[in-house]
């Protein structure tokens, strides 16, 4: 099967998984490559037709283990027959349990075909420069691993003489799945109303219009999933996370996860 046509389809608040998907794309270098960002509330409002016979790289972030229940809403909205998929997810360099499995399963229920899977590392949603867990990941490293990694799947569905070809792609995790998924936590990052210009990117970014802006900036804590979206983007670095439960998380994962860990790939070799 020639690949003409692929689609991105993400959820990815931080960036690192965009990144990935994209380095992968450009791996296969099709000639027509289209975006289906569903990470902020805009992006869930579009329009998105069936998918056919289209290649498709499917990613989110690992949270918890598990994919984010944003993730899960979003993606259920998708609908394909037979379509094949590339399915990724990112995580920051403590691990990634049953995401992958999960994202594999709720991808056959959609109606796509896992031709390849792939966890990579992103920077932490949680880091700082001061607290850094996996900073700067995906580097040029990862990069040219998920390049290779879209050359490989390329050649395999090149390969493909029918898309009724058996193929079974063996997912590490465990069903039922034994992570737990994102805690559900009263906590959300804070304002330094001294610092912050009201710009209003914050709000711009947040994935759940979890931030509003009048006066200044407002936040719904109940709707924050603690992404860390609206303060990686700050141009002030005014919004900060000063709750002691996850700073005392950061600190932890800023201790235990310094080993770099590398991506694995499953259903093709690189
Ligand atoms: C609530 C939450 C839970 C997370 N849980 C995990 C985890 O279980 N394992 C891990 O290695 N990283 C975890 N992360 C880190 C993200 O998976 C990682 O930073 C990812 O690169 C973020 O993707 P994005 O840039 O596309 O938003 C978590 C992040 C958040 C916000
Ligand atoms: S992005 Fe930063 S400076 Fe801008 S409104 Fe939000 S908190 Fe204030
Ligand atoms: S308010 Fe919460 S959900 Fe919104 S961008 Fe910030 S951390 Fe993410």
């Amino acid at each position: 099967m020639e690949v003409n046509r692929v689609k991105l389809i993400y959820f990815s608040p931080t960036g690192t998984t965009q990144k990935v998907l994209e380095s992968i794309a450009e791996g296969i270098a099709a000639e027509d490559v289209k975006h289906i960002n569903l990470t902020l509330p805009e992006g869930t409002q579009q329009t998105i037709p069936p998918f056919s016979d289209e290649l498709v790289i499917i990613g989110a972030p690992v949270y918890g283990g598990r994919l984010p229940v944003d993730v899960i809403n979003r993606f259920k909205k998708l609908e394909a027959s037979n379509t094949l998929a590339i399915l990724i997810v990112v995580f920051g360099n403590r691990d990634f349990e049953d995401a992958l499995l999960e994202l594999k399963n709720l991808a056959i229920e959609l109606g796509f075909r896992p031709v390849a899977g792939g966890a990579f590392i992103g920077e932490h949603s949680y880091a700082t420069e001061e607290m850094p867990i996996a900073n700067g990941r995906p580097d040029s490293l990862d990069v040219k691993k998920a390049m290779d990694f879209g050359a490989k799947v390329k050649d395999k569905v090149t390969a493909l003489l029918s898309l009724d070809t058996k193929m079974d792609l063996e997912i590490p995790g465990s069903f039922p799945y034994e992570a737990k998924g994102a805690r559900n936590l009263a906590v959300s990052p804070v304002t330094q109303k001294d610092i912050c210009t009201v710009c209003g990117t914050c709000a711009s970014v947040c994935p759940t219009a979890a931030i509003s802006i009048n006066e200044s900036v407002e936040t719904k804590i109940e709707l924050c999933i603690r992404c860390c979206a609206c303060i990686k983007n700050c141009p002030e670095e005014a919004r900060v996370m000063n709750d002691e439960m996850l700073k005392n998380i950061a600190d932890w994962l800023n201790q235990n996860c310094r080993v770099r860990k590398e991506p694995q790939v499953f259903g093709v070799d690189v």
